[in-house]
């Protein structure tokens, strides 16, 4: 299996990527935050929990996100490996992460962490609010979203780091040059 961790602020390009590697390795696309926007469309218990988070540009408490992801790992019968984009989020998660793949006999081959600069996360994430109305992109939100990454998601890189699987990909320019330096990374990893 591959098994790889797509890293990044909002905004770096974790799901624009994550769409076009999942087409060239067969895997299976695994966003917290595209389950998480579902659940709120659908109106479920945990859409209606989540919502309050998700406006305010917060993290939903780790025991929801870790059900989630525990339910979709399982629904995949004999999958040829998984992006997680947007999950871990916190150390607590990548704890989590770790032991429910060597449950399963797998592991993560690389964290690949997209790095761009502020002013670019918020162009990028202000652009998406005015065409597509997502309610998390708009200004306030978004700061609150970078800040958050900060304080709680950034520690995830250094978990990563002391398994040596830790990997910076440059995350500004068309998406097919970024593609092209990922695609680079995973081929020394798999
Ligand atoms: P989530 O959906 O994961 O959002 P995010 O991390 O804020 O990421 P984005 O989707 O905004 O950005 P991205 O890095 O995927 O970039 P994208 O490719 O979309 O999470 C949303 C919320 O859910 C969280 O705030 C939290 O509340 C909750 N949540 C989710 N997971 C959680 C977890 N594990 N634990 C707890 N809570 C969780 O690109 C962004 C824009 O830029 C697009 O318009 C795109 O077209 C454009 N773009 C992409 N690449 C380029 C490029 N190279 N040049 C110019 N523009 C580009």
């Amino acid at each position: 299996m591959l098994n790889i961790v797509l890293f990044g602020p909002p905004g770096s390009g974790k799901g624009t990527q994550a769409e076009k590697l999942i087409r060239k390795y067969g895997l299976i696309h695994m966003s917290t935050g595209d389950i998480l926007r579902e659940a709120i469309s659908k109106k479920t218990p945990l859409g209606v929990r989540a919502k309050e988070y998700l406006d305010k540009g917060e993290l939903v408490p780790d025991e929801d996100v870790v059900n989630m992801v525990i339910k979709k790992l399982d629904a995949e019968k004999d999958p040829n490996g998984f992006i997680f984009d947007g999950f871990p989020r916190t150390c607590g998660q990548a704890r989590v992460l770790r032991n429910l793949l060597t449950d399963r006999n797998t592991r993560i081959n690389v964290m690949i962490a997209l790095e761009v600069q502020e002013e670019e996360l918020i162009n990028r994430l202000l652009k998406r609010g005015r065409e597509s109305g997502r309610s998390d992109d708009q200004l306030s939100v978004i700061k609150n979203r970078i800040a958050v990454y900060e304080r709680d998601t950034y520690p995830v890189i250094d978990f990563y780091q002391k398994m040596r699987k830790y990997r910076s990909v440059n995350g500004v320019g068309t998406v097919d040059e970024i593609f092209q330096r990922i695609v680079e990374v995973i081929d020394q990893m798999k």
